[in-house]
């Protein structure tokens, strides 16, 4: 047919910027936590000053790899699928714009004022109020450039990986609005709106759902297009996708009270939360199965491609988190788990496992596309990668089961006459070999991001992003 290049070409210049800093951010937020998971191999790390203790920098690491990190994949990949599947430009590129400079301007405010000390003490919620009203922003602006453009969209079906994209915006500007009510007092201190058990169960509720919608439904969205396009094949269940999105997204909400076990939360309260957890596990293997099963005939392929090795290895820990979760939910299991290390690896089984992997095997299909390549610069290199994260990610969580369950064991062993068989600090020592493990997997994973790094850097210095667009251009025109 014969048209005018169409102005709707899509907008591949925040895709790419979002995908930049993924990396940044990456190697940033991975390299303080392989920094923080030195400090507790030698303490002398700390270095003495305020601003440099475990207790600083931690806050910083998980919001540096949560926000930063696992934020800027989401953005870049959401507004990639969006655009693709819609077959239709963002809605507003000064609105896109925004997003990416308002994301990073709240990123280096985190890097900032966390290490000074500021913070509103909530797990996940540490930013203070002027940030956190910054976010809130950027935020609901991402959700109107994303709903903007679904509602412009030239398809007539919304492809199911942006409802999962969707609930995770949607559920995200009301968890972090909620959780943030709050007087300020000055510009760097605020109280929460909410006092005793309510706060907690507000912040849990809020905790546990970042988990829920941030860590995992907007991943799932990445993964209900990446995988599929990498494969070659159609998602193997569509109607396993509707269903297990209603599933859940119904039932995460409920969670929360998980994290609240044995505390001042009335006891209903805590089993709903237990339940609920235990009912979760359904939904999260409806996910997990429809994205394996996706390969199904194209299982050969993960022999020569580490990039879908990535992928399907990051639904395996999927799986393996959404099972060990449900089962710390039950209070007696978690009358040991909780406080111990079990808890960081069940979190890093989650999150190198299943959040990083998915993320870095979505960008090394997606990086080539936005700049005008056919591949990346080296395939040799993705799979070293692969390796490094996947050991890595193995050497993390096998030592913290071995340590969670040692502490837990130790602090609960009680002798005849009713005292403590151990001392806190016996527990301590006997930890430290797991730590060493845990710094050594982390190193691994980490050194894995500098190789990505260095590759993302050969394919955009030999790239042609003129030429990503144009491809573009003629994909729109040629749909219609
Ligand atoms: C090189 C990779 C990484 C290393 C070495 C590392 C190390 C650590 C360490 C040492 C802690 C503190 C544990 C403690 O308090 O005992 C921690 C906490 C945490 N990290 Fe990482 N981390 C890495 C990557 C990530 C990534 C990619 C994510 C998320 C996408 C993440 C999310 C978290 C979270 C949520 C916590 C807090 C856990 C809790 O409070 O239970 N980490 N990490
Ligand atoms: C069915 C799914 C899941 C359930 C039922 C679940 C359940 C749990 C439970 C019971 C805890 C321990 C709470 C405590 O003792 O304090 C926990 C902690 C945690 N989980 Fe999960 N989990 C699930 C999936 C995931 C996934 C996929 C991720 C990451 C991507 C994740 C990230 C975390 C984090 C960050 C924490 C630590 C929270 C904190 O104390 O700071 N979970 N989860």
């Amino acid at each position: 047919m014969s048209t005018a290049i169409s102005p709707t070409a899509y907008n591949y210049k925040v895709v790419r910027q979002f995908a930049i800093m993924t990396v940044v951010w990456g190697i940033l937020g991975m390299g303080l936590g392989v920094f923080i998971a030195s400090q507790l191999v030698w303490p002398e790390l700390n270095f003495g000053l305020p601003w440099t203790t475990f207790g600083r920098l931690r806050p910083l690491h998980t919001n540096l790899v949560i926000f930063a990190f696992g934020g800027c994949a989401l953005f870049a990949t959401s507004y990639y699928v969006v655009q693709r599947t819609c077959q239709t430009r963002l809605i507003s590129d000064s609105l896109a714009a925004f997003t990416f400079w308002g994301w990073q301007a709240v990123i280096v405010g985190a890097i900032v004022t966390l290490p000074l000390g500021y913070t509103t003490t909530k797990e996940y919620a540490e930013l203070e109020w002027p940030l956190a009203i910054l976010l809130a922003i950027v935020w609901v602006t991402y959700g109107l450039v994303f709903f903007g453009t679904i509602v412009k969209r030239k398809t007539k079906h919304i492809y199911v990986g942006n409802w999962f994209y969707g609930a995770f915006i949607v559920v995200t500007a009301m968890l972090h609005i909620v959780n943030h009510a709050s007087l300020p007092v000055s510009f760097f201190k605020s109280y929460s709106a909410y006092s005793g058990a309510t706060d907690a169960m507000i912040q849990w509720w809020y905790g546990h759902n970042a988990v829920g919608f941030f860590l995992t439904t907007g991943f799932l969205g990445m993964m209900y297009y990446f995988v599929p396009k990498q494969a070659e094949r159609p998602i193997y269940s569509y109607r396993l996708s509707i269903v297990h999105f209603w599933a859940l997204i119904t039932l995460y909400i409920w969670a929360g009270p998980h994290h609240l076990h044995y505390t001042a939360l009335p006891d209903w309260a805590q089993s709903l939360g237990m339940a609920m957890s235990i009912i979760l596990l359904a939904p999260s293997w409806g996910g997990m199965i429809n994205g394996m099963m996706t390969l199904s005939g194209a299982w050969h392929k993960l022999r020569t491609d580490p990039i879908l090795r990535f992928l399907v290895v990051s639904l395996a820990f999927y799986g393996m988190s959404t099972f060990e979760g449900p089962m710390m939910a039950i209070k007696t299991v978690n009358s040991l788990s909780h406080y111990t290390d079990w808890t960081i690896g069940h979190v890093h089984a989650g999150a190198l496992g299943w959040v990083a992997m998915i993320s870095i095997g979505a960008l090394y299909h997606m990086i080539p596309k936005v700049f005008g390549r056919q591949q990346m610069h080296s395939i040799g290199l993705i799979n070293a990668h692969f390796w490094l994260a996947t050991i890595g990610t193995v050497l993390y969580i096998a030592s913290m089961w071995v340590n969670g369950i040692t502490q837990g064991l130790m602090w609960r062993a009680i002798n005849d006459d009713g005292t403590l068989t151990y001392s806190f600090v016996e527990a301590l020592q006997a930890s430290h070999p797991g730590f060493i493990v845990r710094a050594l997997g982390g190193a691994f994973f980490a050194a894995g991001m500098l190789f990505m790094a260095y590759n993302v850097f050969r394919t955009v210095r030999a790239s042609n992003p003129a030429e990503a667009e144009a491809a573009a251009q003629i994909a729109v025109v040629g749909a219609h």
